[in-house]
């Protein structure tokens, strides 16, 4: 959107706006010179050679705090005692969001955002305590926040609000109705123009990039991707309407939520309720707050890659928004040419009862994994839970997912241990090789023990020249956020089974190799290892 900083008369300005709008496709479009996502990615990709030459070290007189911390703000007290919505964890990852027309309580909201971002265990170390959250986050640095723009709703006024886990409370930073600013950003977006309340994330780039530098821009999208993955199947166990929205015009968003976009930006917006009878008034106007925030370190880092990576996949008019709704492109269809193996899920009566809460809650990273076996039947249900179509509106009504799954099977009772594809098309793994590959992906995880002994390590790939065509360098950020969404399902699939998981970093190369010919030209966004937690026997 235009920033118009000299007072232009209202009928001029709807003019000017229009003007801007019709000819949006033939200005110079900085989301699709792709060659800008491309130079991110084969930037930040890890090597042997680049971890072995990187000699940055974590400083830990100057690690960030994990929280965003206003100085001057009132905190309004989130109520306690959520109610559970009763819900088994394996029924919300496996349906579709609800499509009912009402909205969020507050203590549904008050619920989603602890499920999401709150703080679920507290483990004390000889440094202090460390602050578990309920979505797993690279590093455990916990760089992804919340902020709430909502509608006049019973017990809370309508505003912009930031989400505080340290305290369960809102901090109210602006007074007043501003949905509008965000229909308007995300070019009219049905579920954004019908949404009672809207949950913003954004990331602080440097309390992730004090230990991962420019690579904490992929962690951005890993990290609240697995919130996201937690907030959809608590909405859905709300039987909530609740979405997930890519595209919008950037500035606008930021600077609602008072942010200074070299240091944190938004991320993506998650629409809640439906409430189609109501018009959202056009937002009043945004001012800057420069709100007071202490301090994340003594000194912080700004790395050009991620601010250049940022720049070049933000939108600057709705019309470009709405052009990146739907129309995935869509995954090659091809005969099998391996032995597939069909999913194997049992019927509901005989799924584990946990309720979507409650596997939140006891999720964790497994830190070690004894090396012994899953059935093929635990693996049909995480692969079947988790990977259908993310609600989002970068995907649409397409049955259709931008990554594909691979998998290096270690040890899965009824399935000879090799390497697989998922054909979702299918509802089958297709065998791309026999064999065993336990050395090959403690390898391919940076040599961590942890995909050696696991039971199976699955992968998200992405035809990225693809979904960079389609959406420009925006989609690099879908590709990121939607397989992180998966993985996220995939945590939550296992827990729900007692089963253990974490996610992984990877040599990314090695890893396309790995699974070529059939991964060729594909780019590695995700891999999660799942086993049984504990020591090796
Ligand atoms: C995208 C992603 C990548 C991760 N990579 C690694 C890794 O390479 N090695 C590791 O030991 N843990 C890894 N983790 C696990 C995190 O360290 C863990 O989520 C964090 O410490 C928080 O703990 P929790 O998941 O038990 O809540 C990863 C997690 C995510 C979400």
């Amino acid at each position: 959107m235009p920033v118009l900083s000299a007072p232009i008369a209202s009928g001029r300005l709807i003019v000017l706006i229009r003007v801007l709008e019709a000819t949006g496709s033939a200005m110079t479009n900085r989301n699709r010179d792709i060659a800008a996502a491309w130079k991110y990615h084969t930037a930040t990709n890890h090597t042997e050679r680049s971890v072995h030459n990187n000699s940055h070290h974590m400083d830990f007189d100057n690690q960030p705090r994990p929280f965003k911390i206003y100085r001057d703000l009132e905190a309004v007290t989130l109520p306690s005692g959520l109610e559970p919505s009763g819900t088994l964890a394996l029924d919300c990852l496996g349906s579709a969001p609800s499509h009912e027309h009402r909205a969020p309580t507050l203590l549904e909201l008050a619920g989603l955002m602890h499920h999401a971002a709150g703080i679920t265990k507290v483990r004390e170390f000889p440094g202090g305590k460390m602050y578990f959250r309920a979505a797993a986050c690279t590093g455990a640095l916990y760089h992804i926040e919340l902020y709430l723009v909502c509608g006049d709703m019973p017990g809370l006024s309508a505003g912009v609000y930031h989400f505080g886990p340290q305290d369960f409370a809102l901090r109210r930073l602006r007074e007043g109705d501003y949905r509008g600013l965000l229909v308007e950003a995300a070019g009219g977006e049905p579920s954004v123009a019908q949404a009672p309340a809207v949950l913003v994330l954004t990331s602080v780039f440097w309390r992730n990039a004090w230990k991962y530098q420019a690579r904490a821009y992929r962690h951005s999208y890993w990290d609240s991707g697995t919130v996201l993955a937690n907030l959809l199947s608590t909405g859905r166990g709300y039987k909530l309407p609740i979405k997930v929205v890519a595209s919008f015009v950037d500035e606008p968003v930021n600077r609602l939520l008072d942010l200074d976009d070299r240091k944190e930006v938004a991320l993506q917006l998650v629409p809640v309720g439906e409430t189609p009878e109501q018009t959202i008034a056009p937002a009043p106007p945004v001012s800057s707050l420069g709100l007071e925030v202490e301090p994340y370190s003594r000194r912080e880092v700004e790395y050009a890659a991620i601010a250049e990576a940022h720049a070049a996949s933000s939108l600057d008019l709705p019309q470009e928004a709405r052009e990146l709704w739907g129309k995935p492109p869509s995954l090659v269809v091809y005969e099998p040419q391996g032995r597939l193996f069909p999913l194997s899920c049992p019927p509901a009566e005989e799924l584990p009862q946990e309720t979507i809460e409650d596997v939140i809650l006891r999720r964790g990273s497994s830190r070690r994994f004894r090396r012994s076996p899953i059935t093929f039947q635990q693996l049909s249900i995480m692969l079947d839970r988790a990977a259908h179509p993310v609600p989002a509106d970068f995907l649409g009504d397409a049955d259709a997912t931008l990554n594909r799954l691979y998998l290096i099977a270690n040890d899965v009772e009824d399935l000879p241990s090799g390497n697989y594809v998922y054909r979702r098309d299918l509802g089958a793994l297709e065998q791309l090789e026999e064999g065993d590959f336990r050395d090959q992906a403690g390898r391919l995880d940076l040599g961590q023990e942890l995909s050696a002994d696991a039971s199976v390590n699955v992968y998200s790939l992405t035809d990225l020249n693809a979904v960079l065509e389609r959406y420009g360098n925006r989609g690099y950020r879908m590709a990121q956020m939607e397989a992180s969404i998966t993985a996220g399902r995939l945590y939550l699939a296992a827990y729900a089974q007692r089963l253990g998981a974490t996610g992984l970093t990877f040599f990314d190369d090695e890893v396309t190799e790995f699974f070529s010919p059939h991964a060729e030209g594909k780019s590695v966004m995700f891999l999660l290892a799942v086993g049984r937690s504990g020591r090796r026997g």
